[in-house]
């Protein structure tokens, strides 16, 4: 088998910084954090040698990736179609099952998005506020009638991103229980492969069933709006449109649980910026939009070059493996000032916590809208709100793909 050139070989005729994937000096991903509140601090060097760095992924044998660790080059990569989002193409730098919608290319991506896109933009979601509302009224309620410490994720965080989904889909209530915790299995880091392939054809099935119910007897609801037209009409087989039901439950659970969860613990941690957002609840969208900024909980994103693409002057080969380090991108100088201080009166407003491209977060204008509610209500029923231990007690989600807190344990006055 042939030798690649080395760069010294390829000359100084060759154009930008040609480095090869897995030449040296490489780094191992991912790095730990130092701070919980902080992506590891590692990145900003690596953000300062360039905006596309070869690394050696530890977690996949220490197969070579590349990690793109600059704001500008993040987004091109994300918005280029020539890089895929489909996990069975050799070369994709993470293992993840196959999935419609998220783990599909343009032109079929497209076709999909375009049947749910309408039923998650801003006006229809902005229709959803009484729901919301009452829904985390309820839980605060069952908060507030208990002993004045709680445990937020289980109380709060928790229920209700999967109550808003269920309400959605036109899942029944009674099954949001089931559906939660096989959800919080399918995700868990100390679940088994054997476990989450259960909890995942457990949804599967549960999900069969409720689109076949739908064909019968459609209701008011995102399934059986799909149902009737596109099931129906052949567009699209009950197998996908369940696995779209599956996606959008799950997509939107762990994230948004965890945003919760993360971002009151962030709020809690800047009493002086908490005050005034408990003074002018108008600053809760710019509050909710730098949470997503500070915490991107989505740390990083995985593509595979489908043809040779140059990015920052770096050429990344066909079937060569990316990472999008978008918590390295959102912390990036070149685009926010002070980025690594949390700052709701932020004026720099576009971020890449929610994606960016054909993939963006399709659920974007529902997680802010759920956030800004519950983090609102939350403030206003507890004026006293503040954590029950140490921060250094705190269960940080180290080792998982979604960053948050296990638990989170406050005390209030009654
Ligand atoms: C704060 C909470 C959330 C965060 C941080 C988040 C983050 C993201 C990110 C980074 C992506 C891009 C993935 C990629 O490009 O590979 C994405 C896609 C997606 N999200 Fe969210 N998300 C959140 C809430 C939600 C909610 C509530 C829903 C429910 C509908 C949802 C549904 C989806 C779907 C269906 C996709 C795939 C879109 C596509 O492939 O076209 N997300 N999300």
């Amino acid at each position: 088998m042939s030798r690649p050139p080395s760069r010294a070989e390829r000359g100084a005729a060759s154009k930008g910084e040609h480095v090869e994937l897995g030449e040296c000096p490489v780094v191992s991903y991912p790095m730990q954090r130092q701070d919980p509140f902080h992506p590891p601090a590692e990145y900003e060097a690596l953000r300062a040698q360039a905006p596309v760095v070869p690394a050696r992924l530890s977690f996949a044998g220490d197969r070579p990736a590349w990690l793109v660790t600059r704001f500008k080059e993040a987004r091109e990569v994300l918005a280029d179609t020539r890089f895929s989002s489909d996990s069975r193409l050799p070369g994709f730098p993470v293992r993840r099952a196959h999935s419609t919608l998220i783990r599909m290319d343009p032109p079929e991506h497209t076709r999909y998005r375009e049947m749910i896109n309408h039923e998650f933009v801003g006006r229809r979601v902005a229709e959803l506020r009484p729901v919301i509302e009452e829904l985390t009224d309820r839980l605060l309620d069952a908060v507030a009638a208990g002993p004045a410490r709680s445990d937020l994720l289980p109380a709060l965080a928790m229920p209700l991103p999967s109550l808003v989904i269920c309400h959605l889909l036109g899942v029944s209530y009674a099954d949001h229980v089931f559906l939660q915790e096989r959800t919080a299995d399918a995700l868990r880091a100390t679940s088994t492969p054997e476990e989450i392939d259960e909890a995942v054809a457990d949804l599967g099935r549960y999900m069969d069933g409720v689109v076949r119910s739908k064909i019968d007897t459609p209701g008011d609801d995102i399934i059986s709006r799909l149902v009737t037209d596109h099931v129906r009409t052949g567009a699209c087989t009950p197998e996908v449109a369940a696995d779209l039901a599956r996606l959008l439950l799950v997509a939107g659970h762990v994230t948004t649980v965890n945003m919760i969860g993360l971002g009151i613990l962030t709020l809690l941690q800047h009493p002086d910026q908490l005050d005034e957002l408990r003074r002018n609840e108008r600053l809760i969208g710019p509050a909710v939009n730098e949470l997503l900024r500070h915490l991107t909980i989505t740390p990083s994103l995985a593509r595979v070059a489908t043809q040779d693409v140059e990015v920052g002057g770096t050429l990344i080969r066909a079937g060569e493996g990316v990472m999008i380090l978008l918590s390295s991108a959102n912390r990036d100088e070149r685009e926010f000032q002070h980025p690594d201080a949390f700052d709701i009166h932020r004026t720099e407003r576009g971020n890449l916590a929610l994606g960016w491209g054909p993939h963006l977060c399709l659920g974007a204008a529902l997680a802010r809208l759920e956030l800004q509610i519950v983090i609102t209500r939350t403030l206003r029923r507890f004026p006293s709100l503040r954590l029950a231990v140490d921060l250094d007690s705190i269960p940080f989600r180290h080792k998982v793909n979604i960053y948050g807190v296990h638990e989170l344990p406050v005390v209030w006055d009654e």
